[in-house]
């Protein structure tokens, strides 16, 4: 009988080191500019660092998790574009500034999906999804490349991409980008608003006005005289408390949608990185909002019911 309760002090002994972080006999970790100083794919972000002043600043904080863009995740911005962001301090602080948190020294085990930390001084989410299936953990979509690097008062998350701040929620987005209008128009007249606002963790894949364009008129006006025809063809874009950016995404993946009967969809990939949702083609991916993430969609999907009503009225979609 004393074997089985040893095991299990052993094991309770080992799971409190790992979440309360460096056991003891770790040498002290180094400052964050030591420790970014000293890996070559980190250079650029320090640099920037530097030049707002933000370094003495992180390094001054009581706790600090930095999401920092490698080297060649800043070479992908286009070199004019690069320069002029640098010399323009007041917009580059900003920007450093959504890749801080202050909230928790965030490091990468045994976190759960859709957390989201605020961002320094100026409180925008930075969401961190758990991608088991494609082993990925990302910020706003964008990898975590380079784990858990521990520095003095907290970690550094190297990603490979710079992140984009949202602007708005799922809803502020869709009714001020010019080719979702149609959409934004569709979802107000259905009442749908204060649902997808509620959602704090929401995909929405957005058909374009071009893709309502290709609908027979006769159909979006059916569609407009029955709201709940309309809603459920709404929801059928819609996945509910979950976010799915395309770095999560994987060819077959299917999920639930916020239809009344739960209808699935499934993404397929096809030819150049080209990605389908049903036989819809994804336009613009990973568009963060405070509350999810937007993909727009090239065609309107109709779930069977109210495909079979719309053919009942002696109507063809699409
Ligand atoms: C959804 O988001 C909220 C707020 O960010 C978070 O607290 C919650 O845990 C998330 N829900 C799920 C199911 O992950
Ligand atoms: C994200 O980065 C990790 C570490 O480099 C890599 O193993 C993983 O495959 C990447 N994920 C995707 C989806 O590219």
């Amino acid at each position: 009988m004393l074997f089985p309760v040893v095991l299990i002090v052993l094991v309770g002994g080992a799971v409190s080191q790992i979440t309360t972080g460096a056991p003891h006999t770790h040498k002290p970790a180094p400052d964050l500019e030591s420790a970014l100083g000293r890996r070559a794919h980190f250079s650029m972000i320090l640099d920037l660092l530097r030049t707002t002043g933000l370094l003495t600043q992180l390094k001054a904080l009581p706790q600090v998790t930095l999401f920092a863009p490698t080297n060649a995740a800043l070479s992908s911005i286009p070199n004019d574009e690069y320069q002029d962001l640098k010399a323009d301090v007041p917009r580059l602080t900003s920007l450093l500034k959504y890749h801080v948190t202050t909230d928790q020294a965030f490091h990468t085990t045994g976190r759960a999906n859709d957390v989201v930390f605020n961002s320094l001084d100026n409180n925008l989410p930075i969401r961190i999804n758990i991608y088991k299936i494609v082993h990925t953990i990302a910020a706003e979509g964008v990898n975590i490349t380079d784990k858990d690097i521990r520095v003095a008062n907290g970690f550094v998350q190297g990603i490979d991409n710079v992140m984009q701040p949202p602007n708005g929620d799922v809803v502020d987005i869709i009714n001020n980008m010019d080719n979702t209008k149609m959409l934004a128009g569709l979802i107000n007249s259905a009442g749908l608003e204060s649902a997808i606002r509620a959602d704090l963790n929401i995909t929405v894949f957005a058909p374009t006005n071009d893709a309502f364009a290709k609908l027979d008129p006769q159909v979006l006006t059916y569609l407009q005289n029955n709201p709940k025809a309309l809603t459920e063809v709404l929801l059928y874009h819609v996945v509910k408390k979950t976010t799915l950016y395309s770095i999560g995404m994987r060819h077959a993946m299917t999920f639930q949608t916020a239809d009344k009967h739960h209808d699935n969809l499934m993404l397929i990939e096809g030819n150049n990185d080209d990605i389908y949702l049903n036989h819809a083609k994804v336009d613009d991916r990973d568009i963060s909002a405070t509350n999810g993430v937007i993909h727009t969609i090239e065609d309107v999907l109709v779930p069977t019911t109210v495909l079979v009503a719309i053919e009942d009225q002696g109507l063809l979609v699409g």
